[in-house]
């Protein structure tokens, strides 16, 4: 691993406004390069517009502008959204800056002097809105395969990139480098899409039907396809040129990630893979793709108008509870759901409560009963050593996820350690030691806690840095610190702290703008969410009602919620090498690596017949060695007198996805 750290998010088109799937993988490239700068290593963060191709050149023409007036235009709603999230790019690359085009050009014709690029004549049917030509067989009704729209049968003169002359190159380099392709399942993906030949690359499109591209140096009657075009981004904007001096350049290359969304594997892995191997550089050393945001249950689309404008959402909750909630709620990797009722309880149950609470009370009692100054230290007691424990535990496991890209699971780890300050309290009751007059140990209760808040605004930063700064403020800190998260005595005895108002106020109910938004999207979804707000509401205004119920054999849903279930898919099954009636499994949800899962399940099937199965597993459990095996979670199966099958999940079903 190089030492410096460069990350690129995919360059956007200009066809239309930023939405929250743009803002998602933005947030995470943004939440990873501060987390790196906060631990001193050099970090350069990579974003921008892609603003040649047929789909901007409609766009454009249907706004009735040039080209070039449009995506003049349209790149800026790109950066004031980024200014508003808070994002700390160091560059911003638009692809019809001379800086771009020049390089696209040189190396096209370098990559033509050196025989990679050729021309033939080439027969197919086109797509216009795929920009892309079709065989016979891929055709779906006659029609394009990814746009359903109509095809026709082109024949012309077009350049073409020797993609295939690198595929085995490609091969051996997946091979060689297992961390390259991410997470495990689009490794997998892309293993299968080279399983078949693969041919050469159009890159080249005629003016006459395309008249918005870079144009081919070598032969002015032709653009530059907008793929090879855009790909070039990554290299063009840290100083890259085919017979330039590469000292900036090698500064930053191999890219530590490039971060892209699912659809856009292939054409990353393998086109710009290849490019690169033609060029004589090697790869980004992860190319990490992330899954997908529906909303309210289905696509994202502006014919169901239900495109989630990221400003709404800054303006209803602000800025680091939108970075917040969307680094939270999914596992980088994994498809999720975005709603606007989620959005919500989220948003109260972590901000408002958790932290909210942890930080309002420790600041709060701090401040009445002990003069607003940060006590001194009460280093002996079990309870407080157990506490840093849990400290330690959290650290680490927000350290190692964060850098491996699992921003969910690292923010997990945190809340185990302010989860666990919000029950130190209730465990002190430093209201009864107020009240009994036992200073000295109300004094160490509220320094521990206050050392908490402290190492959850230095983690938490990254993530929400003006939240992070704020509470930082309050407990009278002017910098925050990493390497004293490690500790938890560490703020100055003496200086003072400050409650003031609470982090993040608690919603009642969905802000107004938002109720507005969904009934005007999707009336049905919007009293869907309507009805279930009251009925939380109702739920929680009736305490009395839900403790009466405790002495049944109900549980509550809250201890339903403890337990996390979640969607896996079998990527390996193996024989326990110590017991005949288990198996040991791998199973991928969504995480760092695939889980190690030992069931006892040899009885009704085979290794063999498992790989592949969607099934349920319950996520939260202690990892325990089983028969000298790690398990780190349980399968779900349906026994009476015996085993009588697994619990599986509808093929369409993501693995990752939280079942409840
Ligand atoms: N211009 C190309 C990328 C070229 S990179 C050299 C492109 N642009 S895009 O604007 O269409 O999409 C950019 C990114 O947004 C893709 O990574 C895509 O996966 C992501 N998303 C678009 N809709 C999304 C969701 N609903 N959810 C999450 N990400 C989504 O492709």
């Amino acid at each position: 691993m190089s030492d410096n750290f460069y990350i690129t998010t995919p360059i956007y088109y200009v066809n239309d406004k930023p939405h929250l799937g743009h803002a998602y993988t933005t947030i995470a490239a943004d939440v990873i390069t501060r987390w790196h700068r906060l631990n001193g290593r050099p970090a350069y963060f990579l974003t921008g517009t892609d603003e040649h191709g047929q789909k901007v050149f409609e766009a454009a023409t249907k706004r009735g502008l040039t080209p070039t007036q449009h995506v003049d235009e349209l790149c800026e709603p790109f950066k004031a959204l980024w200014a508003r999230l808070d994002i700390q790019n160091d560059d911003f690359i638009r692809t019809t800056e001379p800086r771009h085009t020049k390089v696209v050009q040189d190396v096209l014709q370098n990559l033509f002097d050196k025989g990679d690029i050729y021309t033939a004549d080439y027969e197919g049917w086109y797509s216009t809105s795929a920009e892309r030509f079709w065989t016979e067989k891929d055709l779906v009704d006659g029609k394009c395969p990814d746009t359903g729209t109509q095809v026709e049968w082109i024949k012309e003169k077009n350049y073409f990139f020797r993609m295939s002359k690198y595929a085995d190159q490609l091969r051996d380099y997946i091979d060689a480098n297992p961390d390259f392709l991410r997470p495990v399942s689009r490794k997998n993906e892309v293993l299968g899409y080279l399983k078949k030949e693969v041919g050469d690359l159009c890159i080249s499109r005629p003016k006459s039907r395309l008249p918005w591209g870079i144009p081919f140096p070598m032969d002015t009657d032709y653009v530059t396809y907008v793929w090879f075009d855009a790909l070039l981004n990554y290299i063009s904007a840290i100083g890259y040129h085919p017979s330039g001096s590469k000292d900036t350049f090698n500064r930053w290359w191999p890219a530590s990630y490039h971060l892209v969304g699912k659809d856009i594997l292939t054409t990353h892995s393998v086109y710009w893979s290849t490019m690169l191997f033609a060029m004589g550089l090697r790869p980004a050393e992860c190319l990490y793709a992330h899954g997908w945001w529906t909303i309210e249950g289905n696509k994202m689309s502006k014919s169901i108008g239900n495109v989630v404008d990221p400003h709404l959402l800054i303006d209803c909750y602000g800025s680091d509870a939108v970075r917040y909630f969307l680094m939270r709620e999914i596992l980088f990797g994994a498809d999720g759901d975005f709603s606007h009722l989620g959005f919500m309880t989220r948003y109260n149950a972590d901000l408002a409560n958790d932290l909210g609470n942890l930080a309002h009370r420790a600041l709060s009692m701090t401040s009445k009963w002990l003069g607003g100054a940060v006590p001194a230290l009460d280093p002996n007691t079990a309870a407080d050593d157990a506490l840093q424990r849990v400290a330690d535990e959290a650290v680490d496991g927000f350290r190692s996820n964060i850098e491996g890209m699992q921003i969910s699971t690292a923010l997990e780890s945190l809340w185990s350690l302010v989860q666990a300050g919000n029950k130190y309290i209730d465990d002190m009751e430093p209201w009864k030691l107020n009240r009994e007059g036992d200073l000295a140990r109300l004094a160490g209760v509220m320094r521990r806690c206050l050392e908490i808040c402290r190492v959850a605004a230095v983690l938490l930063s990254p993530v929400a840095p003006n939240k992070g700064k704020e509470l930082g403020e309050k407990l009278g800190l002017t910098a925050l610190d990493v390497d004293s998260v490690q500790s938890l005595d560490r703020l100055v005895q003496g200086s003072s702290v400050e409650a003031g108002e609470p982090l993040f106020p608690r919603m009642a109910e969905l802000p107004e703008r938002i109720q507005s938004a969904l009934a005007g999207a999707l009336p049905e979804k919007a009293e869907e969410a309507a009805a279930k707000a009251d009925a939380k509401k109702q739920k929680q205004e009736a305490p009395v009602a839900e403790e009466a119920e405790q002495s049944n054999p109900f549980i509550q849903f809250e201890d339903f919620l403890k337990v996390q279930l979640k969607v896996g898919e079998i990527v390996e099954a193996d024989k326990h090498p110590n017991a005949d009636r288990l198996l040991a499994l791998k199973v991928e949800v969504g995480e760092e690596r695939p889980r190690s899962i030992v069931a006892g399940i040899a009885a009704k099937y085979a290794p063999d017949d498992l790989v592949g199965k969607k099934i349920v597993i319950v996520a939260n459990l202690k990892p325990r060695k089983l028969r000298g095996v790690m398990s780190e979670g349980m399968l779900l199966a349906a026994t009476g007198s015996e085993l009588e099958g697994l619990v599986t999940v509808d093929s369409g079903v993501n693995f990752g996805s939280t079942v409840g």
